[in-house]
């Protein structure tokens, strides 16, 4: 292990020198034994999103959850509004809900739901706003047409911003899941078989063609689940397309296995859903080259013993979405780092660095830098813990890796050069957290 000392003034890291060559510091933190990175960023979660039932993180319980898993920042994927409201209208009702209430730093994805001259207009306003991302849904209630894309990405290589999408085809979907009722399959065991990976990968491969049909649309896919979609992304990549992949530790640790039991199965009821042992590989190589950028969580929490019961009749009725703000960064270091899959470099990427670039947050979040914000989390990588639901911190009855064993810890986290977890103890109150106001994609 290479020690150095790390300068931190007021909320900015000012340099790094060799240990014990720098002045004299008013404060002082012995991290020996620890590893100190940029802290973690998670642009996918979906605090407080009413899907028709409420999930059960709120951006308090949320961002403490993130904090205490070495998160300093999130970046929320607003929920949808009444049908044909503005950008705004969205951005005001989640104002409403975060103001006051964060722990980490925040911001928001907009979300389209509608695409017509006012919404492309208040894409532009809203990148000078600080909100620079807009999310497009393949599927559910307003999912856009391919027309309402190609609008969609053009404005956003005029501004310089980018984005998000749920690739799944909805028709296939749709013609499955009726199948399946119409056959009286309602277990949670048909929710996997409804929404196969091609069904993922025939969504990815239509949003590459759109990206270049516009000549570089800033295209950033969330969840890649499927070995498919991987590949489509990496020959998207060869050819030099603006595309960037995200995925998430579900799929790259849990697989389709857990659907078995129909009881339990309720618990991993998630869109896109678990796969196969063979897609996990492809998803850990795509982050090894290159193809995947990003280990965001989806985090998206509802009760197993509560709204998650509503699936118990019928798959469909079950809200969609698993926890995991807290267990991104442990789970990825264990099984990626110490498990010998990723290279430390490579995690740091993923996990702070990349997001930051690509959601216009560099150089002030996702490096250790003079003049960068001093957003740390300090690793304990041979801190070896099993993961139970008790131990965590966020506002939900189960976490989907209960039992895990991992082999690194956050054990410390801190934001703006502000401690704010230590020895299990969360050291600021609610509110600590400001709106981060974000700039233009950086291309990585
Ligand atoms: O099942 C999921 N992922 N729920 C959250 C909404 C989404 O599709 O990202
Ligand atoms: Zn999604
Ligand atoms: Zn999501």
């Amino acid at each position: 292990m290479v020690y150095k000392d790390l300068w931190i003034e007021d909320e900015k890291i000012m340099g790094v020198t060799e240990a014990g060559a720098g002045g004299e510091a008013d404060q002082t933190i012995d991290a020996k034994g620890l590893i100190i990175l940029p802290g973690g960023i998670d642009v996918h979660t979906h605090f407080n999103i009413d899907v028709g039932v409420r999930s059960v993180d709120d951006f308090m319980t949320g961002t403490r959850a993130a904090a205490f898993g070495g998160n300093t920042m999130i970046v929320d994927h607003m929920g949808f509004g009444p049908t044909g409201c503005s950008l705004h209208h969205q951005w005001e009702v989640y104002k409403g809900y975060t103001e006051g209430q964060c722990i980490t730093d925040y911001s928001l994805h907009g979300v389209l739901q509608h695409v017509n001259a006012e919404i492309l207009e208040e894409m532009k306003q809203m990148t000078e706003e600080g909100i620079s991302s807009f999310k497009a849904y393949l599927t559910y209630d307003h999912k856009l047409s391919d027309d309402a894309i190609l609008q969609v990405l053009e404005t956003l290589k005029a501004v310089g911003g980018i984005m998000p999408v749920h690739c799944e085809n909805d028709a296939v979907i749709r013609y499955k899941r009726e199948k399946f009722l119409a056959e009286g399959h309602t277990e949670a065991r048909y929710h996997p078989l409804s929404r196969p990976g091609y069904c993922e990968e025939e969504a990815v491969d239509r949003m590459i063609t759109l990206s270049e049909t516009v000549d570089g649309g800033p295209l950033y896919i969330v969840h890649v689940s499927a070995g498919e979609s991987v590949e489509r992304i990496r020959a998207a990549k060869k050819k030099g397309d603006f595309v960037y992949g995200e995925t998430c530790p579900q799929y790259l640790v849990l697989d389709d296995h857990y659907y078995e039991d129909d009881d339990e199965g309720l618990k991993y009821i998630l869109s896109p859903p678990l796969r196969k042992k063979q897609d996990q590989e492809k998803i850990w190589e795509g982050l090894r080259d290159g193809t995947l950028s990003v280990v965001a969580t989806d985090h998206c929490s509802f009760d197993f013993h509560g709204d998650k019961q509503k699936g118990k009749v019928d798959f469909t009725k079950c809200p969609n979405g698993a926890p995991g703000v807290e267990t991104r960064i442990p789970i990825l270091f264990s099984e990626g780092v110490s498990a010998g899959r990723l290279d430390l470099q490579t995690f740091v990427q993923v996990i702070s660095t990349n997001p930051a670039r690509l959601f216009g947050m560099y150089p002030q979040k996702g490096v250790i830098a003079p003049g960068s914000d001093a957003d740390l989390v300090f690793i304990d990588p041979e801190m070896e813990v099993t993961i139970t639901h008790d131990i965590l911190h966020e506002n939900v009855d189960h976490t989907p890796y209960e039992g895990f064993k991992v082999k690194g810890w956050p054990v410390q986290t801190m934001i703006r050069g502000q401690v704010v977890v230590k020895d299990g103890e969360l050291q600021v109150q609610p509110g600590f957290g400001r709106f981060i106001r974000r700039k233009s994609v950086q291309r990585i």
